[in-house]
């Protein structure tokens, strides 16, 4: 019998490996992986560039409807068109992230951003991260996961990844971008940053990325034995 292709919610905070555990469970399903984060990320670049507060909650919606996605694998890269730009890189700056998080709070902006982020799920066989999937952009996911980590252990994953890219940042300010972040996203009002009922919360501080995905797989495969009650 051929296996039911499902919806995967992955939320947590920043730097918990929601990307990189998403990406492993899409490439060993088959399944198409979206990722939220790059579309709130565009989104502040964009205004960025075009001058437009990230204050301005009306302007940044207007913005938000008009920018088309697509997103793309390039070997083991997933790269993020916009307007058919590739902003695969200059949406992975420190600052397009407390961008993405401060245009995020604005009702406008995920209004609309959720009907898109629904069509990309529609068809099934898809996983997708962010802060809210589980809770409020696919409430009907059959498998839903909230990924977390201590705060200083996301922190130094974050540090050597840019370390890594050649940036020069010490730890200490990684660290409290990281916290200032996730007290926004968790304290808004709109779509917080918080665990579905059903979701299984996963602690990865002590675990590998292998062993992570390995676990939703097994959670994928518990849902594949039973019918689907939504
Ligand atoms: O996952 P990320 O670091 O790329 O996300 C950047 C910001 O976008 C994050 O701080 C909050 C926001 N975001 C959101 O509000 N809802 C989502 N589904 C995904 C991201």
């Amino acid at each position: 019998m051929a296996r039911e292709r499902i919806a995967i919610a992955i939320d947590g905070p920043g730097s918990a490996g929601k990307g990189t555990v998403a990406k492993g469970v899409a490439r060993r399903l088959g399944y198409q992986y979206v990722d939220t984060g790059a579309m709130y990320r565009a989104v502040a670049l964009v205004a960025d560039r075009r001058g437009v507060s990230l204050d301005d909650e009306a302007a940044l919606t207007a913005l938000a409807s008009g920018l088309s996605f697509r997103f793309g694998w390039d070997g083991d890269v997933l790269r993020v068109f916009v307007d058919e730009e590739d902003v695969t890189s200059a949406i992975r700056t420190e600052d397009a992230g407390q961008g993405a998080s401060r245009v995020s709070a604005h009702p406008g902006v995920r209004g609309a951003l959720l009907d898109l982020q629904r069509q990309l799920a529609a068809a099934g066989g898809v996983v997708m991260d962010g802060r809210d999937i589980g809770t409020v952009v696919l409430p009907d996911a059959r498998v839903k996961v909230f990924l977390d980590a201590d705060v200083s252990e996301r922190a130094r994953r974050r540090h050597d990844e840019l370390v890594r890219r050649g940036e020069v940042v010490a730890f200490h300010d990684v660290l409290s971008d990281l916290e200032q972040r996730d007290a926004r996203d968790r304290d808004r009002a709109a779509a917080p940053l918080r665990p579905a009922d059903d979701a299984v919360i996963i602690d990865s501080t002590d675990m590998t990325i292998r062993q992570v995905v390995d676990r939703v797989l097994a959670l994928v495969s518990v849902v594949d034995t039973v019918p689907d009650t939504h």
